[in-house]
């Protein structure tokens, strides 16, 4: 499949209707997982407030996993050694452990796994990883899935914007920047990490209203000011709005506010995920590298092995 194929995939993938059947009584969830992979469990950590949930993008797990935690490893590929190595730890404390895969090694370890179509980037399959963790906790309405797919859809057939973005950022070499604000703090690093992986461009990201307790003095003072790019996902919480607003007014920076056609979580979560997906790819394009190249990160993987 090409780079854009997988891209436009994302609209069919939210109708994944895969889900857990977990019948024991849990105390938390711990979700482990990598990159591309682990972005899904940041997402989800961020909107779901039912039971604490843990994200671990590293080696080893926390000390209160037990056998009333709920243990997720997420690995695309399946073969990603942090993960695989949680997922051997939270077994030997008798977690209930559960996958979401393509296949690889996690499949054979994990019984309860769910299988997710292979062949796309891992970061492309985002939709496929995420909603089994919705289906599971927290469903999302049918007409909700249907007004998201129409947005995503619309984004397809048109992405002006994110291209006159992206011959921006090509034009005045700027280094992007990404501020977010919950509970899109986790899809503002997914646009860093699509940055990274797609355009092969640095970019680094903060979020509101932490970033006014540092960012804002660069913001004002920083080394070659004009090599910079701001992108502020517009909020619908009045404090956050206030504070976007007066740091522009304070620093003399000139924001460009990403707002999505409707304040609804879902809705506008994939439009923000889609719109960096286009952004980053078009960058990619302008540049003449190639968007689905991830050799460095693979040799790195090999060599470890
Ligand atoms: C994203 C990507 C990487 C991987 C990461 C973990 O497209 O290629 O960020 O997601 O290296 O690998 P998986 O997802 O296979 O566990």
């Amino acid at each position: 499949m090409d780079f854009i194929d997988e891209l436009k995939n994302l609209k069919e993938q939210i109708k994944f209707n895969q889900k857990f059947n977990i019948t024991s009584e849990y105390d938390n969830i711990v979700i482990s997982g990598m990159g591309g992979s682990g972005i899904v469990g940041d997402i989800f950590q961020e909107k779901f407030s039912k039971k604490p949930v843990i994200t671990v993008g590293d080696y080893g797990i926390p000390e209160f996993v037990n056998e009333r935690t709920v243990f997720i490893g997420i690995s695309y590929s399946g073969n990603t050694e942090e993960t695989l190595n949680n997922v051997d730890e939270a077994m030997k404390k008798n977690a209930h452990v559960y996958a979401i895969t393509s296949g690889g090694k996690l499949a054979d370890r994990v019984k309860n796994s769910i299988i997710i179509p292979s062949g796309l980037q891992p970061r492309s399959a985002l939709g496929y990883m995420l909603m089994p963790l919705f289906n599971t906790f927290d469903p999302v309405d049918d007409d909700i899935i249907k007004k998201t797919y129409d947005i995503l859809d619309s984004m397809d057939k048109n992405h002006d914007e994110m291209r006159r973005e992206a011959l921006k950022i090509y034009e005045n070499s700027y280094i992007p920047i990404i501020f977010g604000s919950r509970p899109f703090k986790s899809v503002a690093y997914r646009w860093k990490t699509q940055f990274n992986e797609n355009s092969k461009t640095f970019a680094f990201y903060n979020y509101f209203p932490e970033l006014n307790h540092n960012d804002t003095m660069p913001l004002k003072k920083a080394y070659r000011r004009d090599e910079y790019r701001y992108y502020v996902f517009n909020s619908d919480n009045l404090r956050i709005q206030r504070r976007i607003e007066i740091t522009q007014e304070i620093t003399g920076e000139s924001f460009n506010i990403i707002t999505a056609p409707t304040n609804e979580y879902f809705e506008k979560l994939f439009y923000l995920i889609h719109y960096a997906d286009y952004l980053t790819y078009e960058l990619a394009l302008v540049r003449e590298v190639d968007p689905t190249d991830v050799s460095t990160i693979e040799e790195l993987k090999s060599k470890l092995s």
